[in-house]
C-alpha cells in the first residue's frame, strides 16, 4: 500500500475534524471487542463521563463479538453509547483475529493520537490493543492485570502475560495478582490494586436484574436448576474432553433441570460434532433447557437464583463468589484462586463423578454464601479513574526512569568534556 492509499484509509476511518490537539483533557480510549470486556468498560466509561475537565473516555470496539446477544445488548442494558469507532473485525484464527485488529488499531491511534489506552482482561482484542499502543509508545493500562493460570496452553494466558508486560499501568482485581506480577519482575510502583471492576457491574445492576422475568419465561423455579456454561476451546473443541461434559450434563439431567446459554463457539462445535453433543445443541436433551446467550440483566437473575452453577467462565467464577452461590469450575485450573480462597467456587476438573455428585448435593439442600474479596466492593471503576489521573497528571514510573536514564546519559558526556 502506498502512502497516499494509508492517508485515504485513516481519513475514512477518523474524520480530521474529530482530532483534538493540545487540549488539557486527556483523551482516552478504552477497549472492547468481546462480551466479558463490555460487562468491564461500562462502569470505567461512566467514571471517567464523570471528570470531564480531565479525561475523555473513547469507546473502541474491535468487532470480536458482534452478534446482537453477544455484543449490542450488553451496551443497550448497561446504559452505553454506541462505541465511537467501530472496527468490524470480526472472527478467524488467533493471527488473524489480532492482525486485524492490530492494523485497523494502529490507524485510529495515528490519527487520534490518545493520551492513554486502556485495556481490559485476556482477550485477543487486548492483546491486539497492547501491542498497537505499545508499539506507537502510547501509554497502556490494563484492567484485570496479573490474573495467572500458570497454563499456556489457554490463549488468554498468553494474552495475559503480553499485556502485562508491555502495561505502563497494572490495575489488578486481587493480591495474588500483585504477587504474580512482583515474581515476574514488574516494578511495584506500575501496579495498582483496584479491585474486580465486573463487581461494579453486577452491584449496580443487581435490583434491575431482580425484575427479570426469566424464571418465568423458562419456566423454572427459584433454586430448582442448575445453571451451565461452557467456551473454553480446552472444554468444547475436542470430542473426547466434550463426551466427559455430556457425562455431566446427562448426570445431573437424570434429576434436575440445568439451564445452559450456550455460546457461539460451543454451539457451532456442538452441532458439528452430531449425536449426543448435537442432541444437547439443539436443546432436545431431557432437563436441559438450551438457550442462546442471554443478556446481562436474565443472566445475573439466573446466576442468583440458581442452586449451583457448573462453568469454565472467568466472569461467572466472579459473579458467583458476590453473590455467595455455589460455583463448580469444570478446568483444571483458575487465574481467579480467591474465588476459592474467599468465595463458593470449586475447582472441578473434568472429574464427571465429582462434577455429578456435587451439583446434585447443591440440588437437594440449596446453601448459599461465603466471602467476598477485599476491594471487590462497587468502586472498583472510581480506584481505576484515580489511578489513570494520577498517571496521567502526577508523573509515572516511565517518566521518572526517563528522567533518569537522561541524567545518566548527561553524567557520561560530562564525563568526556572532564576527561
Ligand atoms: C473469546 C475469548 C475468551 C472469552 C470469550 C468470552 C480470545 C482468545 N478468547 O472466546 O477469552 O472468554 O471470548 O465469550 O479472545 N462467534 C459467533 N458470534 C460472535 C462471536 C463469535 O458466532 O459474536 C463464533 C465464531 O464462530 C467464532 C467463535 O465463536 O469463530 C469463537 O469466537 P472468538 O471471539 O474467536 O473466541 P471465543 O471463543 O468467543
Ligand atoms: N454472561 C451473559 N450472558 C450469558 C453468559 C454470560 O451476560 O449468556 C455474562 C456473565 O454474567 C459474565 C460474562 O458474561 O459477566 C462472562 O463472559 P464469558 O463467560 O463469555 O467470558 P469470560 O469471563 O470467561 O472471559
Amino acid at each position: 500500500m502506498n502512502n497516499s492509499d494509508y492517508e485515504q484509509r485513516l481519513s475514512k476511518r477518523v474524520p480530521a475534524s474529530d482530532v483534538r490537539a493540545g487540549s488539557a483533557v486527556k483523551d482516552i480510549i478504552l477497549v472492547a471487542g468481546a462480551r466479558p470486556n463490555f460487562i468491564k468498560l461500562a462502569p470505567l466509561y461512566k467514571e471517567l463521563c464523570r471528570r470531564p475537565e480531565k479525561l475523555c473516555p473513547i469507546v473502541l470496539h474491535t468487532g470480536q463479538h458482534y452478534d446482537q446477544k453477544m455484543s449490542d445488548v450488553f451496551f443497550q442494558e448497561l446504559e452505553l453509547p454506541e462505541p465511537d469507532i467501530f472496527l468490524g473485525a470480526g472472527s478467524g484464527t488467533h493471527a488473524e483475529q489480532t492482525a486485524r485488529i492490530m492494523v485497523e488499531m494502529e490507524l485510529i491511534f495515528m490519527r487520534r493520537k490518545p493520551d492513554m489506552v486502556v485495556v481490559f482482561g485476556d482477550v485477543n482484542s487486548t492483546l491486539a490493543a497492547s501491542i498497537t499502543a505499545a508499539k506507537m509508545g502510547i501509554p497502556l493500562a490494563h484492567v484485570e492485570a496479573g490474573l495467572r493460570a500458570f497454563d499456556r496452553s489457554m490463549p488468554e494466558e498468553i494474552n495475559r502475560l503480553v499485556t502485562d508486560t508491555l502495561a505502563d499501568l497494572l490495575l489488578t482485581p486481587s493480591k495474588d495478582a500483585n504477587r504474580n506480577l512482583e515474581r515476574e519482575g514488574v516494578p511495584r510502583e506500575k501496579i495498582v490494586m483496584v479491585g474486580n471492576i465486573v463487581i461494579d457491574t453486577l452491584a449496580g445492576q443487581l435490583s434491575r436484574a431482580d425484575k427479570s422475568d426469566i424464571l418465568e419465561r423458562l419456566q423454572i423455579e427459584s433454586g430448582a436448576f442448575a445453571l451451565m456454561t461452557m467456551h473454553r476451546p480446552g472444554n468444547v473443541d475436542d470430542r473426547d474432553t466434550v463426551d466427559i461434559l455430556l457425562d455431566i450434563v446427562e448426570g445431573i439431567a437424570a434429576e434436575h433441570t440445568i439451564v445452559f446459554p450456550i455460546h457461539p463457539r460451543t454451539h457451532k462445535n456442538f452441532t458439528g460434532m452430531g449425536g449426543r453433543a448435537g442432541a444437547l445443541a439443539a436443546g432436545t436433551m431431557n432437563n436441559v433447557i438450551i438457550t442462546e446467550p442471554l443478556g446481562y440483566l436474565d443472566f445475573l437473575k439466573l446466576q442468583k437464583e440458581s442452586a449451583v452453577i457448573l462453568t469454565d467462565s472467568g466472569g461467572v467464577q466472579e459473579e458467583s463468589t458476590y453473590l455467595g452461590i455455589p460455583c463448580l469450575t469444570l478446568r483444571p485450573n483458575t487465574e481467579r484462586p480467591v474465588t476459592i480462597t474467599h468465595g463458593s467456587n470449586h475447582l472441578i476438573g473434568l472429574d464427571a463423578a465429582i462434577a455429578i455428585e456435587h451439583a446434585r448435593r447443591y440440588l437437594q439442600k440449596r446453601t448459599h454464601g461465603a466471602g467476598i474479596p477485599p476491594l471487590w466492593d462497587g468502586k472498583t471503576a472510581v480506584r481505576i479513574a484515580d489511578a489513570i489521573e494520577k498517571f496521567l497528571f502526577e508523573g509515572d514510573y516511565k517518566r521518572e526512569m526517563d528522567a533518569l536514564h537522561m541524567a545518566a546519559r548527561e553524567e557520561a558526556l560530562q564525563a568526556l568534556r572532564t576527561s
